[in-house]
């Protein structure tokens, strides 16, 4: 069994923050957020959670598959802004959405998440455990940003997207190879250190900021270019296919410079590299199946397009897909 991509839908909350929005509150300026990360605006979620952005866009994913709630078999949500510790996230969608035949739960692979819950996803699918999942990454990382760190909050946004994945026995599309990675050694680049079960919550947390996002930026960019192509080679040579054969390049938006350091060390055109990071910023989980959306919905990305999705994400995950539209 292969699992295919049958469709995809988005949610972005209504609030809009501009760079010269945000010029009103730290020490920065449009042109430096444009010039070093190629980012104008970032929705953010008001009195939305995680799981009320998810249901939404999980919403919008049955309705462009005219496929009813109660059909699907599993929920997988990727994020790392969760409506609370426990339950799930994913438990939240499910009930919004009515999904009550699916078994659901959540991943958190930081800005991998997405990819890393596509994986999971398919290997169900190919193990026959089940014919269908929503694959959904939603973010609220208003919520633990630091808006008086000009350094982490100009970057992120929220949103949420994903996909309707369904077995196929035609083994040629779908998603064709998934390669995953993960290196402990770099905990330190990027982390929200409380509340949890190393720093419970406590007023000496809230008061030392540690509630909020921790980023070795420069640190994390330079690893970023070399890990993304080295990785998308890997899941490339895995179905015989190279960086010409791809039609679209969907990577994790982090930074347009990454993705444009990416396209160059590959040799891609950029014009086949989806770039959204403008209108999203960094939305983590939801950044790569928020993109897809757009590309399909744009009319760019069609039926039996090789599609290579990559990502990069804290501290670390990389990991890159082959997908036959
Ligand atoms: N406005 C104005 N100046 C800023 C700024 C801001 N918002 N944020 C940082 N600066 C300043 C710094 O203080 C520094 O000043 P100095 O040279 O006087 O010391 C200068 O800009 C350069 O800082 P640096 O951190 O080297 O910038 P950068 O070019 O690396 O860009 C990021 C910063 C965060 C945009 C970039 O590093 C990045 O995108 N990193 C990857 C993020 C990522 O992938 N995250 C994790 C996985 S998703």
């Amino acid at each position: 069994m292969n699992a295919k991509v049958i469709a995809t839908g988005a949610y972005l909350p209504k609030k809009i923050l501009t760079n010269f929005d945000l010029e009103k509150m730290v020490d920065t300026s449009d042109e430096w957020i444009t010039q070093r990360t190629g980012i104008h605006i970032r929705h953010i979620a008001e009195d939305e959670s995680a799981s009320d952005l998810a249901a939404k866009a999980a919403f919008d994913i049955l309705d462009n598959a005219d496929v009813s709630a109660s059909e699907i078999e599993l929920i997988v949500l990727a994020t790392v802004t969760p409506d609370m510790p426990l339950p799930a996230t994913a438990l939240f969608v499910q009930e919004k959405i009515g999904a009550r035949n699916a078994f659901a739960f959540d991943i958190n692979a930081a800005c991998s998440g997405f990819m890393y819950a596509l994986s999971v996803a398919n290997a169900y699918i190919k193990a026959g455990m089940v014919k269908n999942a929503l694959v959904i990454g939603s973010e609220t990382l208003s919520k633990i940003t630091d808006w008086t760190d000009r350094s982490t909050c100009v970057i992120f946004g929220d949103g949420a997207a994903g996909i309707l994945l369904k077995a196929t026995e035609n083994e040629d599309e779908g998603i064709l190879s998934m390669v995953l990675h993960s290196d402990g050694g770099y905990t330190d680049l990027m982390r929200v250190p409380a509340p949890g079960s190393r720093q419970p919550c406590s007023v000496e947390a809230i008061e030392n900021r540690d509630i909020y996002i921790k980023m070795k930026g420069n640190e994390t960019f330079k690893m970023a270019v070399r890990s993304i192509a080295s990785v998308s080679k890997e899941a490339l040579d895995l179905v015989g296919l190279g960086f010409s054969d791809v039609d679209w390049m969907v990577c994790h938006q982090a930074n347009r410079r990454i993705i444009e350091g990416v396209a160059k060390r590959v040799d891609l055109d950029l014009d086949r590299a989806i770039i959204t990071i403008d209108r999203h910023a960094n939305t983590a989980a939801a950044s790569i199946p928020l993109a897809l959306d757009w590309a399909v919905k744009n009319g760019k990305i069609k039926e039996g397009d090789i599609v290579l999705l990559n990502s990069f994400g804290a501290s670390l995950t990389w990991s890159a897909g082959v997908v036959r539209w």
